[in-house]
């Protein structure tokens, strides 16, 4: 894994914006896969705030989207995506790859969506956040890891750090997601894993000093060839 240490959210969010506008320009109908959480919103700002690029090739795939969470609610993490980067980059909605929460059948949905991000040539650059729990995208620790895009039970604590999307009660967050799967993430040509404050330095050591074990999903980014970590102080205090 190559390491980065930022001194700050804002140094780090900059110079991952740089990084991905250097590789639109470079290849202009990039396939990017993208997270949502709190990590990545001064990502999306640096990016708004860059000089204009030309995004109508590039085409997204999200990690994930909670079930029953129709892609127009306020709550979904289509609409997040929407207000963050889509609306504001000019993304078209054609070149936006997303789950559907709300889809009759969501294990078709499911395989629907590995057949699209196959179609686009598989990701070349995969940008993650982590759960404190060393989950990435909604591969939750557990006895096993799916390997495909599949339908994910969500932990309490998986929840509960959603719950401001739904006016802060956690109740509210459904108990079931869609996620991309680790080999989905894992053959992605570049994964670029970005990690930020103290809550997150005890999962980023297991992440990358630890074993391997589904115990933390992301551990299995030490098997990936092209791994870069963006990390800010906090989050590289204990490594
Ligand atoms: P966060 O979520 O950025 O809100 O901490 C990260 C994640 O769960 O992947």
């Amino acid at each position: 894994m190559n390491i980065q240490i930022f001194d700050d959210v804002r140094t780090l969010s900059a110079e991952l914006a740089t990084r991905v506008l250097t590789e639109v320009r470079l290849q202009p109908s990039l396939v990017l896969g993208l997270p949502t959480g709190r990590t990545p919103l001064p990502f999306y700002q640096a990016l708004r705030a860059a000089p204009a690029a030309d995004w109508s090739l590039v085409r997204t795939f999200n990690l994930d989207e909670f079930a029953g969470v129709s892609p127009g609610s306020p709550a979904s993490y289509r609409a997040y995506m929407q207000r963050e980067l889509f609306g504001p980059m000019g993304v078209a909605d054609e070149n936006v790859g997303f789950l559907n929460g709300t889809a009759a059948d969501l294990d078709a949905e499911c395989a629907r969506y590995e057949r699209a991000i196959a179609a686009a040539g598989g990701i070349d650059l995969m940008i993650l956040g982590i759960g404190a729990n060393g989950h990435i995208g909604f591969n939750e620790p557990g006895p096993d890891l799916h390997a495909r895009t599949h339908r994910a039970q969500l932990q309490p604590g998986t929840r509960a750090s959603n719950a401001a999307l739904f006016g802060g009660d956690v109740s509210r967050v459904p108990e079931s997601a869609l996620s991309m799967g680790m080999a989905t993430i894992l053959q992605s040509k570049a994964v670029v894993l970005i990690a930020t404050g103290a809550a997150k330095a005890g999962v980023v050591r297991a992440m990358m000093n630890g074993r391997i074990t589904t115990s933390v999903p992301a551990s299995f980014l030490q098997l990936h060839p092209c791994v870069t970590v963006m990390l800010d102080r906090e989050a590289a205090s204990r490594r």
